[in-house]
């Protein structure tokens, strides 16, 4: 038996409205990962309320923390290394996570590690898919990122490209808005687009044929608002259908052209949207046209949650010796990678 092989991570991510706590052993053995998702609690304001969010994070967390490890007869003192989210996120919910887990390491006297939101997407692939090590392009395409970031190997990046206005899932909720569709409105969107025509409208594909590799969806946006202006009878599953298809055009362009201008043999595509069955079935479709394999974690893994933290935290504190002084503050704008020229 290894060292690593007794080496427990709790992981703790707080970063929106997903209260979630993981235990990880070793690098990529998943034994527990629960969400608690507030997103009920934020549907009647039709987004996330910070204050609302934090708040949750603030009773829940605590909770979270204990019958997650008792689900697997794990007392808290065996663990081995605190993991939370420090950045990308909102501020008070970062602090409630990142405070908690600080607590947790002091108290039990164990090493802290700060964990980068957007690596934790890219982690999700490492629990699902351990031996399929980099180099691949990676598509992180959320409500709140879209960004495509090479990583030659696990602790480097490079930004490729990323949105300049909106996430492709924040589109698609305020779309859904409009639309009298309830929040968030991606996944009622994917099924209604599964019975509609997506040819009943032609909307535009914002930034598809420029240079580099770039996203824009508020110009979708605003052009479904002049359309259901327009056109207030059109049928809810065919304008959802017309929609995806710009949005699944435009994600599956942009990443498979990026696989191919760095030479990656794989995409790996996570986050919330990467539960649309269109875009599955398109980048599915597209990279076995252009000899590139197409991952998706799990949507478990690919929605926010702290598997993929945990997992961040491990690697780095077990690989490349890491752990952070319990000053670590939350950095609501934290990137990732140097951008690409
Ligand atoms: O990763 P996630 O749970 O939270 C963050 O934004 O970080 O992603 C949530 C986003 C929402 O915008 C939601 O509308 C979108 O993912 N989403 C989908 C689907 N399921 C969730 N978008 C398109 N198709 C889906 N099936
Ligand atoms: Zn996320």
């Amino acid at each position: 038996m290894s060292a690593s092989d007794t080496f427990l991570t709790l992981g703790i991510e707080t970063s929106c409205d997903e209260t979630s706590v993981a235990v990880l052993r070793g690098e990529a053995e998943l034994l527990a990962n629960s969400v608690y998702s507030q997103v009920d609690l934020h549907a009647t304001y039709g987004g996330v309320v910070p204050e609302v969010a934090s708040r949750n994070h603030v009773v829940k967390l605590p909770y979270l923390v204990a019958e997650t490890c008792a689900s697997i007869g794990v007392p808290l003192s065996e663990i081995s290394l605190i993991a939370a989210t420090y950045g990308p996120g909102l501020v008070g919910p970062l602090l409630v996570g990142l405070t908690h887990g600080k607590g947790l390491a002091r108290g039990l006297d164990v090493p802290f590690i700060g964990v980068n939101h957007l690596e934790g997407h890219i982690f999700a692939h490492r629990i699902s898919e351990p031996d399929a090590e980099p180099p691949f392009m990676a598509l992180v395409v959320s409500g709140g990122h879209t960004s495509l970031i090479d990583v030659p190997v696990y602790g480097r990046y490079q930004l490729v490209g990323m949105t300049v206005d909106d996430a492709a899932g924040e589109a698609l909720d305020k779309i859904g808005k409009m639309m009298g569709i309830g929040y968030p409105a991606g996944a009622e969107i994917d099924r209604l687009a599964e019975i509609g025509d997506p040819k009943t409208v032609r909307f535009p594909r914002p930034m598809i044929g420029s240079p580099g590799f770039d996203f824009s969806f508020s110009g979708l946006k605003t052009a479904v608002v002049y359309h259901l202006k327009k056109n207030p009878r059109e049928r809810q599953e065919d304008i959802a259908a017309s929609v995806l298809a710009s949005v699944v055009e435009i994600l599956t362009k942009k990443s498979i052209e990026a696989a191919r201008r760095f030479h990656r043999k794989r995409l790996v595509i996570t986050g919330g949207v990467a539960a649309n069955s269109h875009l599955r079935r398109a980048l599915a479709e597209e990279g076995g046209e252009r000899g590139i394999q197409v991952s998706f974690p799990p949507l478990s893994l690919c929605t926010d949650n702290a598997a993929m933290i945990a997992a961040v935290g491990a690697f780095r504190h077990l690989q490349m010796g890491e752990s952070h002084p319990l000053s670590l503050r939350p950095q609501p704008s934290l990137g990732l990678g140097n951008t690409a020229e």
